[in-house]
């Protein structure tokens, strides 16, 4: 078990990384304070780790919820249904609650967990590898709105993140898929040596190789710990994680939840961004070929939807985060492993590439 940590002072939380920790109860015991111990899931996830979970809670007051699967369920009515199972049980403040599944599960019970009672204890178990290397880490949560991805949620850290490896052996290709944009989202961003490892062990990631898997979740939880511990509001550098996504959210919202999944859309998405800073004249048209081919290894979609229009994605992206005082920032590539966000883009290459007119 490799194990890290996110350096939040008073709110700092470790990260455990290994293959059959979900058995491993004294990783999670310590982290629940309270008498009770509510685990929510979905109706995917847990007939295959829900026993799992609940026969490391022997000893505390426990109940299961569970919602139906799917990012179109990430709502607020959803989440209400976690509120209802809470107050049936007289769940209290010292109530802990544990999300066990992929982003939508963790991304709603943390929320459920920001809210209720105006803040309970709560636990990432991630399922898929996109929430292992992204979501469970660094306390964003929030559920869809028809208008816009996300755009209702807290900040709200967890008391840890338990990462057995192993729940991978049961998740979909495609998924797998939509993990790995996230992880080369990091590379782009800020490590070109990690880069230089994805593209020469793409193959055996795609292949669920588990040391190669365990090595891609380890360095990616690596950079999230890194800049969510240097800027946890997002006031400067960790809106950086968000390259592809001022497109990718823009394409979820557009196509209907769930149908593009976030991975796929923000593979898409980065593209772009590509697209966009070799526009400016900061990459060059090869190293744009060279993103476009890392992740089509990864089996991962290089276009946007071709039934979405310039003005579709401009009615998505005014209700993006990084809109401040009403202008748009983007993420773009200054170089390869260097992002930057900008407000200075030029309009005209935005819309050849939204326009796709390159
Ligand atoms: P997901 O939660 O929908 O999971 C994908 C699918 O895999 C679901 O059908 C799920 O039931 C199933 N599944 C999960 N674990 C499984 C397993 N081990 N075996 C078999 N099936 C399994 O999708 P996701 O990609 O994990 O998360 C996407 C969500 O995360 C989006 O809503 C996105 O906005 C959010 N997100 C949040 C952050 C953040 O910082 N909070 C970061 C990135 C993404
Ligand atoms: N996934 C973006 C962030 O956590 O900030």
């Amino acid at each position: 078990m490799q194990t890290l940590q996110v350096d939040l002072g008073e709110r700092s939380y470790p990260i455990h990384i290994g293959q059959g920790l979900l058995t491993q109860s004294h990783l999670l015991r310590p982290h629940i304070h309270g008498k009770r111990a509510v685990t929510i899931s979905n109706t995917t996830v847990a007939p295959l780790y829900l026993d799992s979970v609940q026969n490391a809670l022997e000893g505390f007051t426990t109940s299961a919820h569970l919602m139906p699967d799917g990012e179109e369920y990430k709502t607020l009515d959803t989440c209400n249904t976690i509120f209802t199972h809470l107050l049936e049980n007289k769940a209290d403040r010292k109530t802990t609650l544990i999300a066990l599944g992929g982003g939508v599960v963790g991304d709603m019970v943390g929320f459920a967990a920001a809210a209720y009672q105006r803040g309970v204890n709560f636990i990432q178990v991630p399922t898929t590898l996109l929430s292992m290397v992204d979501s469970s880490v660094g306390g964003k949560t929030g559920v869809n709105h028809p208008l816009g991805k996300n755009m209702i949620g807290a900040f709200h850290q967890p008391q840890c993140v338990i990462i057995d490896t192993d729940t991978l052996n049961t998740l979909p290709d495609r998924e797998l898929s939509a993990g790995i944009a996230e992880v080369i989202k990091y590379g782009l961003i800020r490590d070109t040596e990690f880069l230089a490892w994805l593209d020469t062990h793409m193959a055996q990631l795609v292949g669920r190789d588990p040391e190669v898997l365990a090595e891609a979740i380890f360095r990616s939880c690596q950079h999230k710990a890194e800049v969510v511990a240097a800027d946890e509001r997002e006031e400067g550098e960790r809106a950086l994680l968000n390259l592809g996504h001022t497109f990718g959210h823009a394409i979820e919202a557009a196509m209907g939840y769930g149908n593009w999944l976030h991975g796929e859309a923000v593979a898409a998405g980065m593209v772009m961004a590509a697209e966009h800073s070799m526009l400016m004249g900061w990459i060059t048209p090869a190293e744009v070929q060279w993103i476009r081919e890392l992740l089509q290894r990864a089996n991962l979609p290089i276009e946007p939807p071709s039934s979405m229009t310039g003005a579709d994605f401009k009615q998505y992206m005014s209700v993006d985060k990084k809109v401040l005082d009403g202008s748009l920032r983007l993420v773009l590539l200054q170089k390869i492993g260097r992002a930057i966000v900008t407000t200075d883009f030029h309009e005209g290459a935005l819309n050849q590439v939204l326009n796709r007119e390159l």
